[in-house]
């Protein structure tokens, strides 16, 4: 469910008509629904009733300070996965102790940063990660709690660039040998040993594989609490969302019509195949969802620039690059593609839609049916606001898009579209080339 629909002939984001957005502040902009967020969020939350949970939202796939404080308003710690995002979530006002840091190349000083942050916990990817933070903690005189991400060789079913829990992935260590890395861990003498956490990869269509990593993990997470005294299991992230049938997926009633073998992961089904699994454990669960928080509740605005009749072919020439949404050119991704304005009665058109960029890879969409568009009207990429905007680059000396937040009939601007000023600022022409 989102909070996206049509009224009458224009495509509303809750009871913001975004052509106002597109004409008031241009394109293209991201905008997000907090209500949707909001939604997810609890719904998420609910599904896992009767364990001690924590949601931590992974902000890597959508870290704008406006979200990044309605998550912390909601109750979210995050996933962090950089210097530069530990740094945001201060930046938003939000704290980070309910927060655990991830990622297979932390640095000194992203681990100083975090401890000095107060993080909760450190999802540790290697052996000589341990020793990195046991030497940082050791020189601030603080103790750093861990996890160690154990890769249960789970195929996660997904595309490729985004599976993580095959054991030819670069993340975590195998279940055969985590016992020895836990041993190792307990012997450092600034780390506390808290934790265990798995993530087995992104879009996930089916509940399988969540199931099957869990089932894997869950007698060594036993092992660990009576071994090392362990209190949590982070269960990671993954769950996937509708992208095909985007809008209508937001109405009542159509995920009821779907049939049970094909029917996209609802939060609630999530939770009534793992919650049986976890709750016999004892610990606190932790959950890492990113794009299932944040897909569906955001869409990228564009603007027709011209419609190009070639031969044989049609291109539908945007505004918008894969500088700004870069999941179809980087993933083959499907996003749906609406026009802001909607008029039955006029022809369809089959198009390529492409974008401005100076390469053949900037195609959001080939042979794809949709209403005849003109210059100046606009579109809307829908289930865009996961790994849109933090993926988005400045390529072709391109700004980076403007950011728009909706929370009823009340929408505010959550970033300002860069100015050139801004893009070059960290740019010099040495002296020896004036
Ligand atoms: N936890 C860990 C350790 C992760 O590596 C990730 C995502 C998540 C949680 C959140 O996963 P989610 O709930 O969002 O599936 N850029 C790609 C997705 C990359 C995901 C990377 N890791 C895309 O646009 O599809």
């Amino acid at each position: 469910m989102h909070r996206f629909h049509y009224v009458g002939q224009n495509l509303h984001c809750e009871s913001v008509d975004l052509a106002t957005v597109a004409q008031l502040y241009g394109t293209p902009t991201y905008v997000y629904s907090l209500g949707t967020i909001a939604d997810n969020y609890s719904r998420l939350a609910k599904s896992l009733a009767g364990l001690d949970a924590q949601i931590c939202f992974a902000m890597k796939a959508n870290s704008n300070l406006a979200l990044l404080k309605h998550f912390a308003n909601l109750g979210a710690g995050f996933d962090l996965v950089s210097g530069g995002e530990i740094r945001r979530v201060i930046a938003a006002g939000a704290e980070v102790k309910k927060s655990v840091f991830a990622g297979v190349g932390k640095t000194e000083a992203e681990i100083q940063l975090a401890l000095e942050s107060g993080v909760f916990s450190f999802h540790v990817e290697s052996e000589p990660e341990l020793a990195r933070i046991d030497h940082v903690a050791g020189k601030l005189g603080v103790k750093a709690s861990i996890a160690i991400r154990v890769n249960p060789d789970v195929d996660a079913r997904t595309h490729a660039k985004i599976t993580t829990g095959k054991s030819d992935n670069k993340f975590g260590i195998p279940l055969k040998y985590a016992p020895a890395a836990y041993d190792a861990a307990a012997k450092f003498k600034n780390i506390v040993v808290r934790g265990v956490q798995i993530h087995i990869g992104s879009q996930l269509t089916e509940i399988a594989p969540f199931v099957e990593a869990v089932e894997k993990i869950a007698p060594f997470a036993a092992e660990l609490k009576a071994k090392h005294g362990i209190t949590y299991f982070s269960i990671g992230g993954g769950i996937g969302i509708v992208y095909r049938d985007a809008l209508a997926s937001g109405q009542q009633g159509w995920w009821d019509a779907q049939p049970a073998e094909t029917r996209p992961i609802t939060p609630e089904a999530y939770g009534a195949a793992l919650v049986p699994l976890l709750k016999p454990l004892g610990l606190k669960i932790l959950l890492e969802p990113g794009r299932f928080m944040v897909g569906n509740a955001g869409v990228l605005l564009a603007r027709v620039e011209y419609l190009k009749r070639g031969h044989g072919k049609n291109f539908l020439i945007l505004d918008a690059g894969f500088n700004d949404l870069v999941r179809p050119a980087m993933y083959e991704s499907y996003h749906e593609i609406l026009p802001v304005y909607r008029d039955t009665t006029r022809r369809a058109l089959k198009a390529d839609i492409v974008g401005p960029i100076c390469e053949s890879g900037d195609c959001f969409a080939k042979d794809r049916q949709i209403q005849e568009l003109g210059e100046g009207e606009y579109v809307a990429f829908m289930s865009a606001g996961a790994y849109g905007s933090t993926m988005a680059s400045r390529y072709n000396s391109r700004a980076l898009p403007a950011e728009v937040v909706v929370n009823g009939s009340i929408f505010e601007l959550a970033t300002v579209r860069e100015n050139f000023e801004a893009t070059i600022a960290a740019e010099r022409v040495p002296g020896f080339l004036r």
